[in-house]
């Protein structure tokens, strides 16, 4: 097939790399240098009306769509009103991620366990209301944030400071949230609005201190599988992943795409953190390494609404993602740092997020730069791998998490010499 993968991080490079794996000719746009090394980058304007005409003049098959303000623009409208399959959900559709506000309403009308909260568009409002509010209290910005749109507020100063940074732009709303306690857990579900195949479940680590500490970012690493319990699995699947997906469709906004699920597993069972509507980053760098099956089929299948979730198999061991981020991030990061990568292994890869190449040389050119990717029979094996891959990145400066799996015990197996 001929495939269009719309991005340019490290989600994208993991979903190129993963449908030339599969054997087809992959574009991407705007794609990133390590993108370029494995398919025909294209450079264009990104609205929805001419990316969906490139795709339609390039006769490409399956759109597969990364970032979520494609989706929230409306991209997979405009390729499906040019014929054109697009894996991803609708703009409406992806309102689920777009909108926390509406996307806690919708929980709450289908009875989808989260953490309980309030929405507010007047800031004196949510001021008094935080003022009465136990804490931690979760302070989130009701719009797209790339992630960082979240606040953990240990005192009322800090929750006030955020809720100022939010009403601060025109139109703001604002979520407050209870603070739950429990292992985080991501599980995407690969759906065409009704059937669904859900990948490893793995675990993110928001923060950009060790320790869970610090601001929060995009994430800065991954482990997978996470051990999930079977009986936790279950609830998942029939508390969460099922009601969502019926609902979307009892609301008339089918839900396509991928369903990303980032749930908290409290004392009283599995409940929502939040809803995203694409693939996550850096879990996508985790997961789709371990996939052993075509991602490029299950998108056109799912975007032309028959998925087939036994066809869906990933191969059986682990992963670990260590993000490489730039000094400064997640404030603003210092970019035209020169990047020196080593060859990597056989179940190894270096993802590029945020890198550019000037008169030859690879340079750092985002916040999130490299996501280095290991896959091996166990956990700690991963882990070991990774980071010394990440050791061997020259990388003046780079901020990492040396504890990645420290949540549920992991550690990484030291490197044979
Ligand atoms: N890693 C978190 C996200 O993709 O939103």
């Amino acid at each position: 097939m001929r495939v269009l993968v719309v991005g340019g991080g490290g989600r994208e490079h993991a979903i190129v790399d993963a449908c030339q794996r599969a054997g087809h000719e992959v574009l991407c746009t705007p794609g990133n240098p390590g993108i370029a090394a494995q398919a025909r980058v294209i450079a264009s304007p990104q609205d929805p009306g001419t990316l969906a005409d490139l795709a339609l003049r390039e006769g490409v098959e399956v759109v597969i769509v990364g970032p979520e303000a494609y989706l929230t623009a409306g991209l997979v409208d405009a390729c499906r009103e040019r014929g054109v399959p697009a894996f991803g959900p609708t703009r409406a559709a992806a309102r689920l991620e777009g909108d926390k506000a509406w996307s806690k309403a919708f929980m709450l009308r289908h009875g989808i366990p989260t953490a309980a909260h309030r929405s507010f568009t007047v800031l004196e409002e949510a001021l008094a209301y935080a003022a009465a509010q136990p804490l931690p209290l979760v302070v989130k910005d009701a719009g797209l944030r790339a992630g960082k749109g979240v606040t953990i507020a240990p005192t009322f100063p800090e929750a006030e400071a955020a809720l100022r940074d939010i009403f601060a732009q025109a139109g703001a709303q604002a979520v407050l949230e209870e603070f739950m306690t429990g292992q985080e857990v991501t599980v995407l579900a690969l759906t065409d609005g009704e059937r669904y195949a859900l990948t490893p479940p793995s675990q993110d680590h928001k923060t950009i201190f060790e320790g869970d500490t610090g601001p929060m970012t995009g994430g800065m690493g991954v482990i997978c599988p996470f051990p999930l319990t079977g009986a936790d699995l279950a609830r998942i699947r029939a508390e969460i992943i099922e009601p969502t997906l019926a609902g979307m469709r009892a609301e008339g906004q089918p839900f396509t795409g991928v369903l990303y699920a980032g749930l908290m597993l409290t004392p009283n069972g599995p409940k929502v953190v939040e809803f995203n509507a694409r693939f996550g980053d850096p879990e996508a760098e985790a997961v789709l390494p371990l996939l052993a099956s075509d991602l490029a089929r299950h998108a056109l299948d799912a975007a032309q609404g028959h998925l087939d979730p036994a066809s869906v198999r990933f191969r059986d061991g682990a992963s670990a993602v260590v993000i490489l981020a730039a000094p400064g991030y997640p404030g603003e990061p210092q970019k035209g740092i020169p990047l020196h990568l080593p060859s990597p292994q056989s179940g190894e890869v270096i993802y590029h997020a945020g890198t550019t190449e000037r008169e030859g040389q690879l340079l750092s050119s985002g916040g999130r730069v490299l996501a280095v990717t290991a896959t091996a029979p166990t956990l700690n094996a991963a882990l070991g791998r990774a980071y010394a891959l990440a050791d061997r990145v020259g990388f003046a400066g780079a901020q990492r998490r040396r504890d990645l799996g420290g949540r549920i015990g992991a550690r990484p197996d030291p490197l044979p010499v």
